[in-house]
């Protein structure tokens, strides 16, 4: 999968211009691999409306870790699903630093989501000071069993993880593409660990993190990276174009 989480960027008008630009990229290409575009949630229903007869599949960035009711400002995960989206990332780090995200909020989330039926690229990574006293691998595996690892094996199979170092993420530093195979290896040990060996092997495990048009290749090219989660360059319909093109 090479999946573009857009943020907090573009009007509707230029989401729908973007869109369009990667929508009609696409149409005389065949990729070998899912494309998710995960973008804000007012644009949701107008991009899922676009990418109808398009292999592009639409995300959100985010859902309520509550059913419904008197929560001003929320948006649920049946919110979300009703709009045609298929897919919501949740526990992104930016969502867990600004937004006070913990691992029970998340692990709310997460069961919403998958009982409303969308499924979910649910984000770990440690931030550089982990990785620094060589804590990743306890960073990850908390995140993971604080937020997923409760779940069935029938709900964990919606499941795609991302593995977004901190550090790497907008920083133009990326996790060089040993290091990405070493965390995605150690991933699918866990997965295999909670859910067996043939889970482990259908699990996707993306990386993210200033993964761009120059690098996708390199990092794609490891046997445990699935795909890519693509911030800043998902914003331009080329590189996002070359990024697709090189899973
Ligand atoms: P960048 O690709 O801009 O580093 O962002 C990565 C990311 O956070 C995707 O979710």
């Amino acid at each position: 999968m090479v999946a573009g989480n857009w943020k907090m960027n573009t009007t509707l008008q230029e989401g729908i211009q973007l869109g369009t630009q990667i929508k009609n990229a696409l149409q005389d290409k065949q990729p070998a691999c899912e494309v998710v575009i995960a973008t804000p949630f007012i644009h949701l229903s107008k991009m899922a409306e676009l990418m109808q007869d398009s292999i592009v599949k639409i995300s959100a960035e985010n859902c309520a870790d509550k059913t419904s009711g008197a929560y001003t400002g929320e948006v649920s995960a049946a919110m979300v699903r009703s709009t045609g989206a298929q897919y919501t990332i949740l526990g992104h780090s930016e969502r867990r630093a600004y937004y006070h995200e913990d691992y029970d909020i998340l692990r709310q989330k997460v069961l919403l989501a998958l009982e409303n039926g969308l499924k979910v690229i649910f984000c770990i990574g440690e931030v550089k000071e982990e990785r620094e006293a060589g804590r990743q691998n306890e960073v990850v595996k908390a995140q993971l069993e604080g937020s997923v690892f409760n779940l069935t094996a029938e709900q964990f199979a919606n499941i795609t993880l991302a593995y977004e170092p901190v550090w790497a993420i907008g920083t133009g530093l990326t996790a060089t593409p040993a290091q990405a195979q070493e965390m995605h290896a150690y991933l699918r040990s866990l997965v295999a660990e909670q859910y067996g060996q043939n889970m482990a092997e259908d699990t996707t495990i993306l990386y993210g993190g200033s993964c761009n048009a120059k690098n996708a290749a390199e990092l794609f090219a490891n046997p445990d990276v699935d795909g890519g989660l693509i911030g800043g360059a998902s914003l331009k319909a080329d590189d996002f174009m070359t990024i697709i093109m090189a899973r």
